[in-house]
């Protein structure tokens, strides 16, 4: 008798408890698919690029930008209620992963991104900017922008960081885990897939073709080749960041938040980019210095020499900032250790240098 209720018990609880993950993942299938359903709050720099390009729903797509450059209306296949929609949530996630800016259902429309990034700074569009596609005041795009819609006719690419040929969506996820240093979202995961079809639509937008290499690709880079000296300089990157970055960014890196927004992001500390990060320049040296040269400081780009540059990314990637995957957990402990120790000794020798009387120059 006791056996047979043992018996009955095991089953009524396996019964529960599969039963019970089945109803969740119906209940969260079903949250997924209002979500998708639901209309979407835009970002004002998503509003204002998603309606110059003429986003709608429709059976043709016909891009404005290229009516406006060439004259000629190139008539791609349309959009659906469905794909429109997806694309806006993509700009979104781009320009505001954090949700600061534009509400809607919380954080629900993002697929709450924030949760594969660590920390309240990071959001992709301060690296790759306006929204991932930079335009100069004219309109014309810019080689070494970071594009995202490039990116995307990429397709797959070798990725000389981690040695391995990587589709778009993997290479979104390098960036989770490295740019924001944070976690690595599933590849089918609807964030991946609304940022995937943003990329696209930018890719359609500026009629870029599957499986061509536009210079608006990646970053325009600054090799050590490129300069005269020849050589960084740890010193002269530390001053020319004091005099033109530090107000913005901080004596030490950490950045700028006020009302719980990021008014300037941080490029040290535990808010920036990891060690394994493409913007690191201890990672791949050339990129960091052909952002700075590119886009900083705001207003006043590429007012900075090709070796200021490197010399200011030089001084950063010596500043503490979170290991990455390829560091190890020893290496990991080192860093969280130095993000603690090294800014109040940081502080300290700033305050004797501005105490000091400043050396005359001759
Ligand atoms: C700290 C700066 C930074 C942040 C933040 C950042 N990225 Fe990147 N991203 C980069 C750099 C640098 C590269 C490499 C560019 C190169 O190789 O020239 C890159 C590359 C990429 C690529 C591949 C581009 C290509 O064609 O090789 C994608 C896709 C991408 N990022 C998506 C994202 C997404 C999505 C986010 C937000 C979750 C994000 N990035 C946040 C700096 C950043
Ligand atoms: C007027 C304020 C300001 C100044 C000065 C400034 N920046 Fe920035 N910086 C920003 C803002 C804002 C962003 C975010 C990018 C955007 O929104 O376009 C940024 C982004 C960056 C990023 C990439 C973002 C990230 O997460 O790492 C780096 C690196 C950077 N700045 C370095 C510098 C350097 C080096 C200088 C000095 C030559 C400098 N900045 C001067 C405001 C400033």
């Amino acid at each position: 008798m006791n056996t047979i209720a043992a018996k009955f018990l095991k089953v009524f609880l396996a019964v529960v408890l599969f039963g019970g993950l089945y109803l969740v993942a119906v209940a969260k299938h079903d949250e997924r698919d209002r979500i998708r359903q639901t209309a979407v709050e835009l970002t004002p720099d998503c509003k204002a690029k998603l309606e110059a390009y003429g986003l709608a729903a429709g059976p043709v797509y016909r891009s404005p930008y290229l009516v406006r450059v060439g004259g000629e209306a190139v008539e791609v296949s349309g959009y659906s209620e469905e794909d429109v929609r997806a694309i806006q949530r993509g700009c979104n996630i781009i320009d505001d992963l954090q949700g600061f800016v534009a509400g809607g259902e919380g954080l629900g429309q993002r697929w709450n991104a924030t949760r594969f990034v660590r920390g309240t700074h990071t959001t992709c569009s301060h690296c790759h900017q306006n929204a991932g596609d930079k335009q100069d005041e004219k309109g014309n795009r810019i080689q070494g922008s970071n594009n995202l819609g490039a990116s995307w006719v990429m397709a797959d690419m070798y990725d000389r960081f981690t040695g391995l040929i990587l589709s778009h969506e993997l290479r979104q996820m390098q960036c989770y885990i490295n740019s924001s240093n944070g976690f690595k979202p599933n590849i089918a995961d609807d964030l991946l897939r609304d940022v995937t079809a943003y990329s696209r639509f930018i890719a359609a937008a500026l009629d870029l073709k599957i499986g061509n290499r536009y210079l608006e690709q990646g970053m325009d880079e600054i090799p050590a080749s490129a300069t005269n000296r020849r050589g960084d300089d740890y010193v002269r990157g530390a001053h020319i960041y004091r005099e033109q970055c530090a107000s913005c960014h901080g004596q030490q890196g950490f950045g700028l938040v006020q009302d719980g927004r990021v008014i300037y992001p941080a490029v040290a500390g535990r808010n920036s980019f990891s060690l394994d990060s493409r913007m690191n320049f201890a990672a791949v040296n050339t990129i960091m210095p052909g952002f700075i040269c590119r886009n900083m400081p705001p207003g006043a780009e590429g007012t900075l020499e090709g070796q200021d540059c490197r010399d200011i990314a030089y001084f950063l990637s010596t500043l503490p900032r979170p290991a990455g995957d390829l560091q190890g957990p020893l290496y990991a402990v080192w860093q969280q250790l130095m993000m603690i120790v090294m800014p109040p000794l940081t502080a300290y020798a700033d305050s004797l240098r501005s105490s000091s009387p400043r050396p005359v120059a001759h």
